[in-house]
């Protein structure tokens, strides 16, 4: 079940034509070196999901949403359903991301929501956590994760957690340059693993995958991922760039 992902997230950049253009780029690198040892996956924006799947359907290189709404279908003018996510042959949807929180004020309860719908449409779920720079000055990193984590997971069973992924990404490391240090990425991803022990059981801390993100760059990329409980990483600004993100791919190749 643990496995090792890199995932980028495209968030709200590339119009059709741009997204096709790149994600031209990235297949024809992958194509000469492949990600043997990890799973790629991407997040386009919405508009661009339909025509970049059936770009990629002969490619190993899975593609993803960005959000989903929390309810099968109905009035909800502009929001999209997990239905709607599927038919354009997307496999995972990123829920959580701290841009949504803070922007969208998402909260725990939607987030959890939205993660088990998405799971009931057999959606793959990366579910985003990480503290703003407030709370990790007053310490409470890791109380904050432990709430996010725990309300991500309620009401789910052991069986829902094999499409799960948990993304560890500290908001003041996201777009802003300041990386999380190996060091301190690897001590939450093993107090992630310490939590799920606790919360879900059956080795779950061993058997989830746990990735990394802020700030992922192709010079910082190799130190993260030789951490025994980092397992890849969702990246932003790194991954509209080919050259970065297939760099940050060979990075895992001779990491992993
Ligand atoms: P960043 O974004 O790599 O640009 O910091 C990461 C993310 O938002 O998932």
């Amino acid at each position: 079940m643990r496995r090792k992902i890199i995932a980028g997230n495209w968030k709200m950049y590339k119009t059709n034509s741009e997204a096709l253009n790149l994600v031209k780029k990235l297949n024809i690198r992958l194509k000469k070196k492949p990600a043997k040892k990890s799973q790629v996956v991407i997040f386009p924006p919405f508009t661009a999901l339909s025509s970049i799947s059936q770009e990629l359907k002969k490619s190993k290189i899975q593609v993803g949403a960005q959000n989903l709404f929390w309810e099968t279908e109905g009035a909800y003018t502009g929001e999209i359903s997990a239905a709607m996510i599927k038919s354009t042959g997307a496999k995972w949807v990123l829920i959580g991301h701290s841009e949504r929180r803070q922007y969208f004020k998402e909260e725990e309860k939607v987030i959890n929501r939205k993660i088990k719908l998405a799971l009931q449409n057999k959606l793959k779920v990366i579910l985003c956590v990480g503290e703003t720079l407030e709370l990790r000055q007053q310490n409470l990193t890791k109380d904050i994760i432990l709430n996010q984590v725990e309300w991500g997971l309620k009401g789910l069973k052991p069986v829902h957690l094999q499409d799960l992924v948990i993304a560890y990404e500290p908001v003041w490391a996201i777009g802003t340059g300041k990386t999380a240090t190996p060091n301190q990425a690897q001590e939450i991803h093993n107090f992630l693993r310490e939590i799920l022990d606790a919360l879900v059981g059956g080795d779950m801390g061993q058997k989830m995958t746990l990735l990394y993100g802020g700030s992922v760059k192709p010079e910082n990329a190799a130190g993260l991922f030789s951490q025994p409980d980092i397992d890849g990483a969702l990246v932003g600004g790194a991954c509209l760039d080919p050259v970065s993100f297939s760099k940050i791919i060979e990075a895992g190749e001779k990491t992993f």
